[in-house]
């Protein structure tokens, strides 16, 4: 298959830092360390501009491997990573910050989030300090928080004025998240969905594949069609060439108001597929 011509999808969002991102990007999460390099020099080869790995997936030497052989320049490359919940705290976050851009083997990485506020060890107001600091220093261009639910939020930015640009949180059609999304708007924080595919198990809802049928695409294309028509950042994962193509044509269509409605009423109080963030 020849990956390089495969249609795009290169929407930016503008963050409210003033930096742009990608809106359409590629997620790494249980891609094995030895399979990440080739894997992502492909996804950048097929056309994604965005990576998003974390210290956690342990595969970021890989990752700023894939980045350097795709021969698209690394600067032309969205680079997300994590904070991992034991690195929390103000110094140690300065520390972990650094030994992940050394696996990247990158001098800035675009966005460095919060993984999980982990409020059991209550470090997430000092981490974010730590955060800001890394921002001024120019050592990472912007910074956010994953997981984060409405009292975390209230509490980094009532305790240093500095709003992250996004929040990444579990989001798909059957979770889909309409408080905090409402909460995300009045403070200017985008939303970035994780687990947008609901690791797969939506593309087989009846409602989704009928929708696909009627317009000639595939599950996974109106699923992220529908991430992407309200505005939400995402991240599909595929370790699949023919997944990592298919997720990236999703332009040329648009959902209508009925297949907007019947996708609304697949959301379900216990659709979560992932963990709390009160208690993880
Ligand atoms: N912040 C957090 O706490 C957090 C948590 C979880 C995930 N994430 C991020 O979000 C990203 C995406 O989430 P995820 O990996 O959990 O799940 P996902 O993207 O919702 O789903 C991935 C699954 O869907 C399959 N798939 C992808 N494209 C497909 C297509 N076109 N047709 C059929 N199947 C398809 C993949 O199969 P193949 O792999 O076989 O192609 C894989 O099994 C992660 O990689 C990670 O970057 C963040």
């Amino acid at each position: 298959m020849d990956i390089t011509n495969a249609p795009l999808e290169q929407a930016l969002v503008r963050l409210s830092d003033g930096h742009m991102m990608p809106q359409l990007g590629f997620g790494v999460f249980k891609v094995d360390p030895g399979e990440a390099q080739a894997l992502v020099a492909d996804a950048i080869r097929a056309g994604y501009r965005a990576i998003d790995t974390a210290k956690a997936y342990d595969n970021e030497e890989g990752v700023g491997a894939g980045v350097r052989d795709s021969g698209v320049p690394a600067e032309e490359i969205f680079l997300t990573t994590k904070l991992w919940n034991e690195d929390q705290g103000y110094d140690k976050t300065l520390a972990a910050y650094d030994a992940s851009a050394r696996r990247l083997g990158l001098d800035t990485v675009n966005l460095y989030l919060m993984h999980w506020p982990h409020p059991q060890a209550d470090l997430y107001v000092e981490t974010w300090k730590a955060f800001v600091r890394l921002q001024e220093e120019g050592r990472v261009t912007s910074i956010g928080v994953s997981n984060f639910l409405p009292e975390h939020l209230e509490r980094i930015i009532g305790e240093t004025g500095v709003t992250p640009v996004l929040n990444q949180i579990e989001l798909h059609p059957k979770f889909q998240q309409h408080a905090l999304r409402a909460f995300h708007e009045t403070h200017g924080i985008l939303t970035e969905s994780w687990s947008p595919l609901g690791q797969a198990q939506i593309l087989k809802d009846d409602t989704i594949v009928g929708i696909a049928d009627k317009h000639g695409k595939t599950p996974a294309q109106i699923v992220i069609r529908w991430h992407l028509d309200q505005g939400i950042i995402t991240i599909p994962k595929a370790s699949d060439r023919g997944h990592m193509v298919d997720n990236l044509a999703v332009g040329g269509f648009a959902l209508d108001e009925a297949d907007m409605a019947a996708i609304a009423a697949l959301d379900d109080p216990n659709g979560k597929i992932g963990p709390d963030p009160k208690t993880f």
